[in-house]
């Protein structure tokens, strides 16, 4: 506990200085920096070699911290009060005195927020006087971070400090809801679109592959590993890594499971360790049996999509 509490204030440190640091988060790593401060969202940006046309999701720690910046509706609070603090990323209408950097929103009038559940976090969070920007913790298009040791083979010694909060709990990005207009699905991800369609009563529109891109999450090559990944595979190649979902009889040094009994949950959890792992043993391509289309399957055949136009 000693530790940790001595974690939060060297982080701190680091944020107050306008450096980058690693977060952890439910979803996956963060690289986090003051939201308020452009000095300090730039080094993002360089960090990732992200372009700067990409915004970023910032993370409050409460309701009073987000009135300063953006503009809540009665949707908003309906799925705020079931699913936060939890996996789940709004798009709000930013308020004309936010203090909000530019660079966040890359000058649009709309912000992605979200409050993460990691308890860490929250407790760094709660410390800070500002907002903490944070895209996921990979260079861009690569594999997201789900442990310390993924951030630090992702950056090395580029980074500063990593606040280390154990494994990723959900494993996959959190999903995201547009309610600028009416409810609008942007990116799949660690809340079943289902859930949220429950507490609004009604179907919502899903657009993660628009013509004009808004999130490049929606982007058509992304959390790659760097080597091609053939999907609904019944028969995998020699030397082939195959990853599984449900138990084979049959033993092979090859077989790598996200679960062994068809848990999507869980699936979710082990899927950027278990192709980080593949991609480091030198396989040269990975084939992933089929995974059902339902819930968090739906999240999770989407990023093996994208993962896939390798
Ligand atoms: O689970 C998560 O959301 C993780 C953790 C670290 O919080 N963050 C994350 O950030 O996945 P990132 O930057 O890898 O993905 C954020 C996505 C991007 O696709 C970006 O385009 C989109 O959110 N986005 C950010 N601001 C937006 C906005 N104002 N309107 C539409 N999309 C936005
Ligand atoms: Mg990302």
């Amino acid at each position: 506990m000693k530790n940790i509490h001595s974690n939060i204030n060297k982080a701190k440190k680091y944020l107050e200085n306008n450096n980058v640091i690693a977060i952890p988060t439910e979803t996956v790593y963060g690289l986090a920096a003051n939201a308020y401060s452009s000095n300090a969202v730039k080094k993002i940006f360089n960090l990732k070699k992200r372009p700067k046309s990409n915004p970023l999701i910032v993370h409050y720690s409460n309701l009073s911290g987000l009135r300063k910046d953006c503009l809540l509706n009665n949707t908003f609070f309906k799925l705020y009060k079931k699913f936060c603090p939890g996996p789940i990323t709004f798009v709000l209408k930013l308020k004309k005195n936010s203090k909000i950097s530019k660079y966040v929103t890359n000058n649009s009038q709309t912000l992605a927020i979200r409050f993460p559940k990691q308890k860490i976090l929250k407790n760094l969070l709660n410390l800070l006087n500002y907002p903490l920007a944070a895209p996921s913790a990979n260079i861009s298009t690569r594999l997201s971070a789900v442990r310390a040791s993924d951030v630090k083979e992702e950056f090395g010694k580029k980074i500063n400090y990593i606040l280390d909060g154990g494994k990723s709990k959900v494993g996959i990005e959190s999903t995201i809801i547009s309610l600028t207009k009416s409810p609008k699905i942007l990116r799949l991800g660690g809340l079943e679109v289902s859930k949220i369609e429950k507490v609004l009563k009604k179907k919502i529109k899903i657009d993660i592959n628009p013509s004009k891109k808004v999130a490049p999450g929606q982007s058509k090559l992304h959390y790659s590993p760097g080597i091609p990944i053939r999907m609904k595979v019944t028969k995998p190649k020699k030397n082939e890594a195959y990853i599984l979902l449900k138990k084979r009889r049959i033993y092979s040094p090859h077989y790598y499971y996200l679960t062994q009994n068809n848990n999507l949950k869980e699936a979710a959890k082990n899927l950027y360790s278990c192709l980080r792992k593949i991609k480091n043993k030198k396989y040269k391509s990975i084939a992933i049996e089929k995974i059902s289309n339902i819930g968090l399957g739906k999240s999770i055949n989407d990023r093996l999509s994208r993962a896939s136009k390798y």
